[in-house]
């Protein structure tokens, strides 16, 4: 039910003024896709956006329409869309070369990999590029694989490591696995979830306890002995499931006895987006054996990376190993300028400050509207909990569905997603402001108040 008594929320003023669209139509564009495009393309909305333009943390369509942008192209957009330093420096790069392959030295990669390497902790120094974080998590399932000579993984339910045939064996969501076989040595253990798991965030020993299942699982349904243990700092797509503490610290424990190497999937975490610490898995007090990270590493450019010890790096040097496009000039040129702008522009701050106003805000709702079951998140990684009850946690989906698209009606795009498409992902670029916040927390509440 449409609420009038509210005023339209406007967005806060910006300078950019989006170019005048020259394409093709909105209708072109939409029968070219169904045309010649895969049937199994998904869209946002019922009817879709056509985004032409960007601007920090701003989208546009083709009529010049602006809206917030708080999800960040799937959580990718680490520094800002059409960052002005980043299209410099990619600019210049350009210009120069645009590709040889890691068969000649050249300069970006090395100064990339240095840089990278030096934000890492203990003795994580080793850095493989590559194109994508299905192809990261690939290469690091081969490396532990390989390291450990023993072949089961541990994965967790509730996670998404990607779409490849390997590591779709790693995503634990029916929706995302095709009926083929995929899993070969993988298991998954019990999501660590405080809100719907079977213990709860006011249980102290939580962390221990959901870790326990890995133990179990390593005792039951493998050899004894496992390859590793994979596990997004955060999990994303499954709706922004933050881990009780201490949950990885006891989960590495049991994998580690059993011969494995952890790997952490810094995929949506990385890049200091929660605020607390550059990399997800400090929050959890681990350090990993094996990085993997995609998306806001290259905000927006198809730039990758596992990074690991000298000692597991060794393992991949027994074959040729070889990626036509990791560590591509342009790609690494762009990474470096995402740590450079970063650092420059004080974003792992932003996050925490404007992600712990925005917290605070989603807290706010949460008391005014009944459907908000839960509000969760660390910095600019979110999520907001839709539930027809919150003592049956009777999960709202239709009503997700209607708050996601109304949203977007008002000019806020956000993310949807959670096993039960219940979950409001807010992950925007890194550089939000509280009066974006402000723009966000004013929309939501009138959605919300119009269910
Ligand atoms: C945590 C995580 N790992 C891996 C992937 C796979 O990345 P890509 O789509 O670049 O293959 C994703 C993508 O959403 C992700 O969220």
């Amino acid at each position: 039910m449409m609420n009038s008594a509210h005023p339209t929320p406007q967005l806060p003023p910006t300078d950019h003024q989006p170019k005048a669209y020259e394409g093709p139509s909105y209708e072109d564009v939409a029968a070219m896709r169904q045309r010649y495009l895969t049937p199994a393309l998904f869209t946002y909305y019922k009817k879709p956006v056509m985004i032409v333009e960007g601007h920090m943390q701003y989208l546009y369509d083709e009529t010049g329409r602006r809206y917030l942008d708080g999800f960040g192209g799937i959580v990718t957009i680490s520094v800002g869309h059409s960052h002005p330093y980043i299209m410099e420096k990619a600019r210049q790069q350009m210009e120069l070369l645009q590709h040889t392959t890691t068969i000649y030295y050249h300069p970006a990669i090395a100064e990339y990999g240095k840089l990278l390497a030096e934000k890492m902790p203990g003795d994580l120094s080793v850095c493989y590029f590559v194109n994508s974080g299905s192809e990261a998590n690939d290469l690091a399932m081969l490396m532990a694989r390989l390291y450990t000579g023993n072949y089961d993984l541990i994965s967790l339910r509730n996670a998404y490591h990607g779409g490849s045939a390997s590591t779709m064996g790693l995503t634990a969501h029916s929706t995302w696995k095709f009926n083929y076989p995929h899993s070969f040595g993988v298991h998954h253990a019990l999501a660590p979830d405080p809100y719907r798991g079977a213990w709860g965030r006011d249980d102290t020993e939580s962390g221990a306890q959901y870790a326990a299942d890995v133990q179990n699982l390593i005792q039951h349904v493998t050899p004894g002995k496992v390859a590793g243990f994979f596990a997004e700092a955060i999990q994303g797509v499954g709706g922004s499931v933050v881990y009780p503490n201490g949950y990885l610290k006891h989960a590495y424990a049991h994998v580690r006895e059993a011969g494995g190497v952890c790997i952490c999937d810094e995929v949506q975490t990385g890049f200091g987006r929660t605020g607390e610490a550059f990399w997800g898995f400090e929050s959890q007090g681990v350090l990993p054996d094996i990085v993997t990270m995609a998306k806001g590493i290259g905000n927006g450019a198809p730039l990758a990376a596992v990074v690991t010890t000298p000692e597991i790096a060794k393992t991949l040097a027994e074959r040729i190993h070889f990626n036509t496009f990791g560590g591509n000039p342009i790609s690494c040129t762009i990474g470096k300028a995402v740590l450079e702008v970063l650092e420059k522009e004080n974003l792992q701050r932003n996050c925490l400050e404007v992600g712990g106003y925005m917290l605070d805000g989603f807290r706010k709702l949460m008391e005014k509207h009944d459907i908000v079951g839960d509000v969760r998140g660390k910095g600019l990684m979110t999520g907001i909990e839709l539930v027809k009850d919150r003592v049956t946690k009777e999960p709202a989906t239709e009503e997700c569905a209607r708050v996601w698209e109304r949203a977007k009606d008002l000019g806020l795009l956000v993310g949807k997603g959670g096993f039960y498409a219940n979950v409001l992902r807010v992950k925007p670029p890194m550089c939000l402001t509280k009066p974006d916040v402000d723009f966000l927390i004013e929309v939501l509440d009138i959605v919300f108040g119009e269910l």
